[in-house]
This record gives structure tokens, C-alpha cells and sequence, in this order.
């Protein structure tokens, strides 16, 4: 049995995306709107987000920095206001700075877990009342493999989506039973190259996160290969696995 109620039919479905201008969030958005879903895409910056609208007709551009808990509520509003309801909302917005201990600037680290962290905390906090409401409708938060352990150079990156992988498992466990489901992605360096397996491209990813919440899946995770190898790493003995984390680190 799934862990959430799949979702294959997105005709009509109003679907919030917040991180809409670019790579994965864009993707979806262009996926989910070839699929009948109505759609309201979300970013800091307006022109930006135009321009994936003005690739979507019938979608609503509502700029907003999701790091700001006081942006939020309008943008909720607005919506409300012209759809009645939400069914979907994704928050895909991150921050992937690099920071590593030699160069260990705490603001950078601050605003990775602002918007990476904090950020999808606001965001869950602004539609949880009205899906509850609802009794209905699902929240899909997009995190990261980066967030299973530690890796050098990505110490707030990795720390920041740790949290979040927390946050969506108990999220989960609450909403559940009350109707909502709650989706986590975690993809493995998407974008990036992979020994000996391909470059996996945003619209690559956008297709396998709605093949997951088509399967009802809890964490939709990829490239296979990659989550696997991260996954049999945390049951080593400690001695082992950190050394095959050195060498992954390393590669
Ligand atoms: N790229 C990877 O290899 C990789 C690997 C694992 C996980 N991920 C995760 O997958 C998600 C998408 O990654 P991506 O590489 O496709 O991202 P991306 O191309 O950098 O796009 C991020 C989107 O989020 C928006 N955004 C950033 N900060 C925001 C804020 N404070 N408020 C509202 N919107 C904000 C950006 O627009 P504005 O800048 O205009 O706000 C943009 O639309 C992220 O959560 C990322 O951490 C990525």
C-alpha cells in the first residue's frame, strides 16, 4: 500500500510551485502544466518568473522570497481569492552555496538555512491552516541526498537539507492522518556528473518527483545508483563508512 495517496491525474489541480523560475521548479511547473494542472509560480525575482509564465498560459506569477514569513500570507491570499483552494504546493526554492570549515562564513550559512530550512517552515506554516481546512491536498518539499551525511565544502548546504528530510518525516507522520500528503524529494546531485552514469537534467528530475507522487511514494529519491550507495553507507560500522564517504567526497 502507498504511503500517500498517488496523484496521476493533474487536470484542474491548482498547484503552488515556490522556486518556479528555474531548473527543477520551472521543469515541474512545464510538466504540470502539459498535464491540465492550473498553476501559480512563486521566486524573488518578477522577471524571472515571467518568463516561465509567459510559457504557460493561464498561470499567475506571485513574487515572493520565502524566507520572509510575512510574504507569504498575501501570496496565499491571492490565490485563495482567484482559485478557492489549493490542492498542490511544492517548495523547491534553495540555496547551494558552497561552504566549507577553512572558510566558514556564518551569514552564508545563515541564508542557506533561511531559505533551505526556515524558508519551507514558512512556507508549511502559511497553507497548513487552509489544507487542513480542506482535509485535503498535499505539500511536496524538495530536499536533498546532500542531507543524509556530512560532505566537505556543502556544511551548511548538507546541514540545512538534513533538517528539512527531518521536518518532512515528522510533517508526515501529523498530516497523514488528516488527509494530507506530504511528498519529500531528494535528489543526488542532479545537474552534476556522476561516475559512470549520466547527467540527469532538471526536466529529467521534474519526471521522476511525478512518477514518485504517481506511486504514492514518501521520499522519491535519484539517481538510483548514487541514493542506494549513500543509503547501504549508514548501515557500515563507522570506521568503513567514513572512509567510503571520503572516497565518494573525493570523486
Ligand atoms: N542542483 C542540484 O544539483 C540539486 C541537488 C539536490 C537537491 N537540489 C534541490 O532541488 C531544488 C531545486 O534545485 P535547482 O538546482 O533546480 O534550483 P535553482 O535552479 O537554483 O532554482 C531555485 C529556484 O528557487 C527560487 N528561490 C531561491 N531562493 C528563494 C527564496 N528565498 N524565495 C523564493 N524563491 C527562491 C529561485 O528563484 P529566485 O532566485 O528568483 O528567487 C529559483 O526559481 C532546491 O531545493 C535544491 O536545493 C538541487
Amino acid at each position: 500500500m502507498p504511503l500517500n495517496t498517488p496523484i496521476r491525474d493533474w487536470q484542474d489541480k491548482r498547484v503552488w510551485i515556490v522556486g518556479a523560475s528555474c531548473g527543477i521548479g520551472a521543469a515541474l511547473a512545464e510538466a504540470l502544466a502539459q498535464r491540465g494542472a492550473q498553476l501559480a509560480l512563486s521566486g524573488r525575482r518578477p522577471e524571472r518568473l515571467r518568463a516561465v509564465a509567459s510559457r504557460i498560459p493561464g498561470s499567475t506569477a506571485i513574487p515572493l522570497d520565502l524566507s520572509r514569513a510575512n510574504s507569504l500570507l498575501p501570496a496565499l491570499l491571492q490565490l485563495l481569492d482567484q482559485w478557492g483552494g489549493v490542492d498542490v504546493v511544492v517548495f523547491n526554492a534553495g540555496s547551494a552555496e558552497p561552504l566549507s570549515a577553512v572558510d566558514l562564513a556564518v551569514e552564508g550559512a545563515r541564508i542557506a538555512f533561511e531559505i533551505n530550512l526556515i524558508g519551507v517552515v514558512n512556507g508549511v506554516a502559511a497553507v497548513l491552516p487552509q489544507l487542513l481546512q480542506q482535509g485535503a491536498g498535499a505539500i511536496v518539499i524538495i530536499g536533498s541526498a546532500a542531507g543524509y551525511r556530512g560532505q566537505p565544502s556543502a556544511l551548511a548546504f548538507g546541514a540545512s537539507k538534513a533538517g528539512v528530510i527531518n521536518f518532512a518525516e515528522g510533517l508526515y507522520w501529523e498530516l497523514m492522518p488528516r488527509g494530507i500528503g506530504v511528498f519529500l524529494a531528494t535528489p543526488g546531485f542532479y545537474g552534476a556528473r556522476e561516475r559512470g552514469s549520466a547527467r540527469i537534467s532538471a526536466i529529467e528530475a521534474a519526471r521522476r518527483i511525478l512518477d514518485g507522487i504517481a506511486r504514492g511514494r514518501f521520499e522519491i529519491s535519484f539517481p538510483r545508483r548514487r541514493i542506494l550507495s549513500m543509503r547501504w553507507i549508514r548501515l557500515l560500522p563507522e570506521r568503513v563508512s567514513m572512509r567510503v564517504l571520503g572516497w565518494f567526497a573525493r570523486a
